[in-house]
């Protein structure tokens, strides 16, 4: 009883890394979500803050987001917070004695970091500061490199740098549980890897990408557009099987010319799987097909437990599919000889969209999420240009901005409803879903912006609904 009464009153605080702050919520929510626990804020929460306090979790919590967050760098048990030292120490002092004993006894070894945010303390303060702290009851011993508990002192000068007060405007004192996964965007930097192409995805957006899709051991992960593959290397990470499709049979099969400076052609081995392999996850891949996703090959069923992608917008890849533009009826059961080669055709970003999420309703598991990336124009961009489907509903859309006009959302949907299960007489006459049949006003508005800067035929067409 008195160890239950001890650990709910326990509140956590994530130190956050102040890049991509769009996707850090939906990254700790997800994380959260996917332990069955919901987001709680301690106190008056900021969303663009480099330190959030947590309600209602256990430290095993903490530890399971922090084995998974790119955005978090660090979580810490929180003793004692206030605006200033002399608030930081009445809050420290009302901290259940109990509660610190354990990390505090004679025979343990401990160390005091001092964090700042947004100022640089030369080292005599940070002594200073220490030394200030002489009223918690610490016994043990300290040990600079290998203490078995760490504290820290984190002061917060806020968020812009050209605006630093003299005195912090709020500080925090903690024990450290753990650090998230920052370093994984320097180890799986695309930088370093075997197999890349001009559009490979960030490694750390990646891993951003796979947490948003409450990637988890053991489920299934499709990407329809893989490219080379970057989405898989991030779910397989976190021990998700991976398969993949994409229209160009190079890319598949690793073959032409290099996006690597100073070589010309990809060497024997550049392919995904070998990717996969370079991170010690080969095991986790099942494979990847060329394949058109305008006309994939799925048997239907709900087969995955999310799907990830980042499909064409026909910037630096063209948005091609197969088909000719005269109007070709496919013979029920038609066989094509291997030698085949398809020709293409425009594939209409409005379409992809339209098709992708029709695919995700019918091919994700019930509570399987797609997460995928949609570019908008963002002098006209409204909330109201993502697409929807009635199977799907939104968690969250967070804004990557790419330069003063345009930018890219990262939209995660979860699967709420199964397609036979909707009125498809109603679904058809509902204005929310009505966008996205033909000619719409994302295209437009979409496309005029891109079209007034690069003049793109392939653009014009397709704001003329060719
Ligand atoms: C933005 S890239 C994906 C990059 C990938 N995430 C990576 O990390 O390499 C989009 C990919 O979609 C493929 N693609 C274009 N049209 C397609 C279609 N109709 N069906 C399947 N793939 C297509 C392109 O060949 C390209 O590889």
């Amino acid at each position: 009883m008195a160890t239950s009464a001890r650990l709910s009153c326990l509140k956590y605080l994530l130190h956050l890394a102040q890049d991509n702050l769009d996707f850090r919520l939906p990254e700790i929510k997800s994380l959260l979500a996917l332990r069955g626990k919901p987001f709680h804020y301690s106190g008056h929460f900021q969303e663009k803050t480099p330190f959030w306090c947590l309600d209602g979790l256990s430290e095993e919590d903490v530890r399971g987001v922090m084995a998974r967050s790119v955005c978090a760098k660090s979580a810490f048990e929180l003793w004692g917070h206030g605006k200033t030292h002399s608030e930081l120490k009445t809050s420290l002092l009302k901290y259940p004695t109990e509660n610190m004993s354990p990390f505090m006894c004679k025979d343990s070894t401990y160390r005091i970091n001092v964090y700042t945010f947004n100022k640089t303390l030369e080292f005599e303060d940070r002594i200073k500061r220490i030394d200030s702290m002489d009223y918690l009851p610490f016994e043990g011993t300290v040990n600079l490199k290998s203490p078995q508990h760490i504290f820290c002192l984190l002061e917060d000068y806020g968020t812009d740098p050209n605006d630093i007060p003299e005195h912090p405007n709020y500080i925090y004192f903690g024990r450290w549980i753990a650090d998230g996964q920052r370093e994984l965007i320097r180890s799986h930097s695309v930088k370093n890897r075997h197999f890349i192409g001009n559009t490979s995805m960030d490694a750390g957006l990646s891993f951003i990408m796979a947490n948003h899709a409450k990637v988890n051991k053991n489920d299934l992960v499709f990407d329809p557009f893989v490219g080379t593959g970057s989405l898989l290397v991030a779910c397989s990470h976190f021990r998700s099987y991976v398969c993949g499709t994409d229209i160009d049979y190079n890319t598949i099969h690793g073959r032409g010319r290099s996006s690597r400076k100073n070589k010309t052609w990809r060497g024997p081995d550049e392919n995904i799987r070998a990717n996969l392999r370079q991170y010690g996850t080969e095991d986790m891949y099942i494979d990847v097909m060329v394949s058109d996703a305008s006309k994939h090959v799925w048997r239907e069923a709900a087969l995955f437990d999310a799907i990830i992608t980042d499909p064409p917008y026909g910037i630096r890849e063209s948005t091609r599919r197969t088909g000719s533009h005269k109007d070709v009826i496919k013979p029920q059961d038609a066989i094509y000889e291997e030698s085949h080669v398809p020709v293409t055709q425009a594939y209409h970003l409005s379409d992809i969209f339209t098709d992708l999420l029709n695919f995700s309703a019918h091919h994700l598991v019930l509570g399987g999420r797609l997460v995928y990336w949609l570019p908008v124009y963002r002098p006209e961009y409204c909330v109201e240009m993502v697409p929807l489907n009635p199977c799907l509903r939104i968690i969250s859309n967070c804004e990557q901005t790419l330069s003063s006009h345009t930018s890219r959302r990262l939209i995660t949907m979860e699967k709420i409803k199964n397609p036979e299960e909707l009125d498809s007489l109603a679904y058809l006459a509902d204005p929310r879903f009505s966008p996205y049949q033909g000619h719409n006003a994302f295209r437009e508005k979409y496309f005029s912006g891109v079209n007034k800067r690069s003049g793109k035929e392939d653009n014009k067409a397709a704001v003329n609904g060719e």
